[in-house]
């Protein structure tokens, strides 16, 4: 059984993906999922198999029936609600034919859509009718259209890749290109402080770190910075001064137990600077994935040997956190109650 977690939003697309009136298909969660936009500008989301034959409904059309905006299977047209993947029309039936086309359904994905970015439910329950909990809050404020998104797919499951974006220690070794902190920077010591929150931590609001070159050169003096996780694997970080604000938001959505996507979306207010900088910033942002991408790729080469690895205070203190955080989630599922967060305050210490 995949031990990834459920009843839990997962980033789906950015809305620019979404255009009206079409759709694709994406693998998330280990199912092919429809996302499309209908011709109302309403996003959606159903499995992406017709149940008569198989046949992936986005390769069909979106069609208004009596009033309803639906999805009509290529092969035999049977058409199914985009709101809610009920059967509304099957078109070969004859009268006296009293099949009830609504007793079919396509599984179907509730879909939260705000500031640029679409979400989806996705319930362990697959016939789960019911009403979702309220999608994940990042703070975002005015934030509503992000600046620039890049994305990768990363040859991992969802928690090595989680586990490489929250590790604090690989930082001066792949990521030391010359604009963002030189190895001549040298390391300092980190001290920062954690506290839970939700179902994640954060990292207190503080001054960045002083070998950060780029955030000096872009902020100036009385910058801080705020660092969050939340399960499912949700990373954002928020730079700001009283004025600018630069928010980054990493969404990892595994697409099966051996691949997942890795979105960052970036949004900023009142920094002419990065608009001018942003044909940079985007080659940038996508650099920064790669290097990860790439050391993913070397540790698949030891994973097929050995699936052992160490975890040592303090820098993978927060690799221990996001299994703790898994475990009490299905745990609390299991045992049908509330989400107790298992994480203690306290401030954690590295060379980095
Ligand atoms: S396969 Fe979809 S309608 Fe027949
Ligand atoms: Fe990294």
């Amino acid at each position: 059984m995949s031990d990834l977690l459920r009843d839990l939003w997962y980033f789906a697309a950015s809305s620019e993906e979404l255009r009206t009136g079409a759709m694709f298909r994406r693998e998330i969660l280990g199912e092919p999922v429809l996302l499309g936009r209908d011709r109302t500008g309403k996003a959606f989301a159903m499995r992406d198999i017709c149940p008569h034959r198989a046949v992936p409904l986005s390769a069909g059309r979106i069609v208004e029936n009596e009033g309803v905006q639906t999805v009509e299977c290529p092969y035999h047209g049977w058409r199914y609600g985009a709101g809610d993947g009920v059967c509304k029309m099957i078109p070969s039936l004859v009268e006296g034919q009293n099949y009830e086309p609504g007793r079919i359904r396509v599984r179907h994905y509730p879909t939260h859509e705000a500031n640029g970015i679409i979400f989806i439910y996705v319930a362990a329950d697959p016939r789960f009718e019911g009403e979702p909990p309220p999608p994940p809050q990042f703070d975002l404020r005015d934030l509503t259209k992000p600046k620039f998104i890049v994305h990768r797919i990363f040859a991992a499951n969802m928690d090595n890749a989680v586990v490489g974006l929250m590790d604090p220690a690989h930082v001066p070794y792949v990521h030391s290109q010359w604009w963002w902190r030189p190895p001549s920077t040298g390391k300092k010591l980190k001290e920062k402080r954690f506290v839970p929150r939700e179902r994640g931590w954060a990292i207190e609001r503080h001054a960045p770190s002083s070998n950060s070159l780029g955030y000096r050169a872009l902020f100036g003096g009385e910058v801080t910075t705020e660092i969050c996780f939340m399960l499912p694997g949700f990373r954002w970080e928020v730079v700001e001064t009283p004025k600018v604000r630069l928010f980054t938001l990493t969404c990892l959505t595994p697409e099966n137990e051996n691949s997942t996507r890795i979105t960052q979306v970036t949004y900023w207010q009142n920094a002419p600077l990065l608009d001018v900088l942003k044909p940079i910033l985007v080659p940038a942002g996508l650099e920064f994935l790669d290097q990860d991408g790439r050391m993913v790729d070397l540790q698949n080469e030891g994973l097929k040997y050995t699936q052992s690895m160490l975890m040592i205070d303090d820098i993978d203190v927060q690799a221990k956190w996001y299994q703790r955080l898994k475990k009490e989630w299905q745990k609390s599922r299991d045992e049908n109650r509330e989400f107790v967060n298992p994480i203690e305050p306290v401030t954690l210490r590295w060379m980095s």
